[in-house]
């Protein structure tokens, strides 16, 4: 077989589906076909692997086993079932859609109902849609952009807004004609095991007498790499102060990373040079953030939040946050909340 061709494209797609049929692993998620379960996979699915993924998704079902028990639930237990998973507007919105789905007469089936809801991405509408319900959509996540710029030979600027009816129309392409639950799920499912991005494993992929990369011996260097914005060095001076169990936290409306969180108060500046001396350094994205950790606040604002330290998981995740509290031996008590 030769690239996928129109001409060939519909064995392209059987090889794909029959390798699936013969390979797919069996999650969790995939015992049967309920959308809540689905949405709620798809939405850890965003944030980490599948292996690490299954014992979240466990305990979240088991904690809130369908849309009534997850609306009904405070928010912080939603967050608490979270935590670890990174990203918590996800969990808050996860929330707020359950709210509003379970008060609509039934679970919406199609990706554009869907996008009507909180968190409900691209990529979730048309996952939810596909898998829930079969709807011929494609979805486009990560894996799939791998998968289908090497099989076709693209080198599509996949970052950029104005490629993505790209991506969608190729996508829906794959799907169109055969069952798009299986066919999303394969190509997701080939770029995770086979279709890897470093080292990926053409002599057992199922598609490769079509892949137009292999021909070109252009694997390796498909899909191309997003330009990286360039790093940048911050010095930043956390300011501990802590009462009666409970800890200052200010909104941060000044420092680039972690805009609109709750943060430690205390300033920032951004440096050319790496400092010599500083008690630790965190990255979030292109930041390189040094950090030293400064005295308590003298002066409390008033908007300034006190929260007992027992919350403080919940309301700053981020483990930049918890290396302050760890270096003047906070630690331990966080590990036993
Ligand atoms: N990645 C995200 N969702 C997936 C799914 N349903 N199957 C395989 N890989 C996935």
């Amino acid at each position: 077989m030769l690239a996928c061709t129109p001409m060939n494209f519909k064995s392209c797609q059987s090889s794909l589906l029959q390798w699936y049929h013969a390979n797919r692993r069996e999650l969790p998620w995939r015992a049967n076909r309920d959308p809540y379960c689905i949405w709620i996979s798809e939405t850890m699915l965003q944030q980490t692997t599948t292996t690490a993924v299954i014992p979240y998704f466990e305990r979240f079902l088991s904690r809130f086993p369908n849309l009534k028990t997850l609306a009904e639930a405070p928010l912080a237990s939603v967050l608490e079932a979270w935590a670890g998973l990174g990203y918590y507007s996800r969990a808050r919105n996860l929330h707020k859609a359950a709210q509003a789905l379970n008060s609509a007469q039934k679970f919406p089936q199609s990706h554009v109902q869907l996008l009507e809801y909180p968190g409900f991405g691209p990529y979730t509408a048309r996952a939810v849609a596909s898998l829930a319900f079969g709807e011929s959509v494609g979805v486009v996540d990560g894996n799939v952009i791998r998968v289908l710029s090497r099989v076709e030979g693209q080198d599509w600027e996949w970052w950029l807004s104005r490629t993505r009816p790209i991506l969608q129309a190729r996508a829906d392409a794959w799907v169109s004609g055969v069952p798009s639950q299986d066919m999303n799920q394969a190509l997701m499912e080939l770029g995770r095991t086979i279709c890897t991005p470093k080292s990926p494993s053409c002599l057992l992929c199922p598609i490769r007498t079509a892949c137009v990369s292999y021909e070109q011996d252009k694997v390796i260097a498909r899909p191309r790499k997003k330009p990286r914005p360039e790093r940048q060095l911050w010095l930043w001076q956390p300011q501990l102060t802590i009462r009666d169990g409970k800890i200052l936290l200010r909104k941060n409306s000044t420092v680039p990373f972690l805009r609109n969180q709750w943060l430690l108060p205390g300033p920032a500046r951004q440096v050319t040079k790496k400092p010599k001396d500083f008690h630790y350094r965190h990255s979030i994205t292109h930041h390189d953030i040094f950090v030293t950790v400064g005295q308590p606040v003298r002066k409390v604002q008033s908007d300034d939040q006190w929260i007992p330290l027992a919350e403080i998981r919940r309301h700053i995740p981020t483990s930049l946050v918890q290396k302050a509290l760890a270096h003047v031996g906070y630690a331990d008590a966080l590990e036993r909340l």
